[in-house]
């Protein structure tokens, strides 16, 4: 059942089993940094969210995000990818309107964002904080 239908053709739903091949695509048609060399990887990533939606035009992956949460508290939106030849149509607005839809309004949403996307977040309702620390990875 989709989420939230954009245009006729343009369809969001929750695909927790979306093929990792596809979303590495999609990284890279995105601009988004993942560990790509790394396919185990990205499946795990996949595997151990708790909330994945896809965006797809004709059925071409278009969007993606993906989320972990306790569903009680808090949530952290690990992924937002638009590929570029869609971006600034909504679409990357949507996946996080899906993603609110699927969350209690007691729960809060937290990203870090890509440096070229900082100016995305304040229109779609982030709030910049100061007190977000992170410990980083290794690699
Ligand atoms: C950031 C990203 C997800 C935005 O997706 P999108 O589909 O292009 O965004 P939308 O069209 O839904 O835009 C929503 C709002 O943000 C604005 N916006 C979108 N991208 C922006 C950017 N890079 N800089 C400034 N504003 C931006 C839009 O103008 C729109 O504002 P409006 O509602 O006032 O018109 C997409 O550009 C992307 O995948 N970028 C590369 C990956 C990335 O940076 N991900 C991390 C996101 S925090």
């Amino acid at each position: 059942m989709p989420l939230f239908v954009a245009q006729s053709d343009i369809v969001i739903v929750e695909e927790p089993n979306v093929p990792s091949s596809e979303v590495v695509e999609l990284y890279g048609a995105a601009g988004v940094h993942r560990a790509t060399d790394d396919l185990a990887r990205i499946e795990r990533m996949l595997k151990n969210s708790n909330i994945v939606i896809t965006v797809r035009h004709a059925g071409m992956l278009v969007g993606f995000g993906r989320a972990i949460t306790d569903n009680a508290f808090c949530c952290y939106l690990a992924d937002l990818a638009v590929h570029r030849d869609y971006q600034r149509n909504g679409i990357g607005k949507a996946i996080v309107d899906a993603l609110k839809l699927k969350l209690n309004d007691d729960i809060s949403i937290m990203l870090l964002a890509n440096p070229e996307a900082m100016d995305f977040n304040p229109p779609i309702g982030f709030q910049k904080v100061g007190n977000c620390w992170i410990m980083p990875r290794t690699h």
